[in-house]
């Protein structure tokens, strides 16, 4: 992870990875279809996964190899849920799926005004026992910080505790007000881009995720 985050506080991680540069160039392509986005977002969203989870505890146990007998290290601890903020959440969870297929699921759905930018919740169901749980918020772009503040606000209150903020793309502004709204959420960004434009859209960014993903342009 590159340092450029450190400027934001401590928790605040920035990838610096080449192959995620490179994909996040593909996501940026207006040229990109669908088909390609999708799968593309899922390919990051793995590579970011692996990165979040470089801190979860193990312990070792007791494994029989067709040679011997050893020991091994298999996670411990909390058990991870990860939640996306519908709808272009969804498409970076079967990412993370892919490399924690243990985690349970739930989903935030929350949807920004197009004229005031402002974020209103439509949707939300986690997980039992979300307290005990290490999870995992998803979704590519933090623009303003208004969704991801107000779908962690939502999980908080349904008693989630340790929680890290995962998304592809984040413009200043948007990193600024999350970590300040909650500074205990670890925050893993692939890219931070220069700016939010007039329409709150991030700029150069890559459009409207959900639309890309899901092909409702
Ligand atoms: C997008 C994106 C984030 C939000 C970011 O969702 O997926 O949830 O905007 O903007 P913010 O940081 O300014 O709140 P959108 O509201 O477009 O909904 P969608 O995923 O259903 O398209
Ligand atoms: N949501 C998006 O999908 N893209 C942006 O640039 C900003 C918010």
């Amino acid at each position: 992870m590159s340092e450029q985050g450190k400027s934001y506080g401590d928790n605040v991680y920035v990838t610096d990875h080449p192959l995620i540069q490179h994909k996040i160039t593909i996501l940026r392509n207006k040229n990109t279809n669908t088909s390609l986005f999708r799968f593309t977002v899922e390919e990051i969203s793995m590579m970011m996964c692996y990165e979040a989870l470089r801190d979860i505890p193990t312990r070792l146990i007791d494994v029989e190899t067709p040679l011997e007998k050893c020991q091994s290290p298999r996670i411990t601890g909390k058990k991870i849920a990860v939640v996306p903020v519908l709808r272009a959440g969804l498409g970076m969870a079967n990412g993370m799926l892919r490399i924690y297929s243990e985690a349970k699921m739930g989903h935030v759905g929350m949807e920004r005004d197009e004229s005031t930018h402002e974020p209103h919740e439509y949707y939300c169901k986690l997980p039992k026992k979300i307290e005990e749980r290490l999870i995992l918020v998803v979704d590519p772009m933090l623009a303003t910080g208004g969704s991801a503040i107000d779908a962690i606000d939502k999980i908080k209150e349904y008693g989630g505790k340790k929680i890290k903020f995962i998304c592809i793309i984040a413009a200043p502004e948007g990193i600024e007000k999350l970590h300040a709204a909650h500074p205990d959420v670890d925050i893993y960004i692939g890219h931070i881009d220069r700016e939010l434009n007039e329409n709150a859209y991030i700029c150069p960014g890559l459009g409207d995720a959900g639309d890309r993903i899901f092909g409702t342009l």
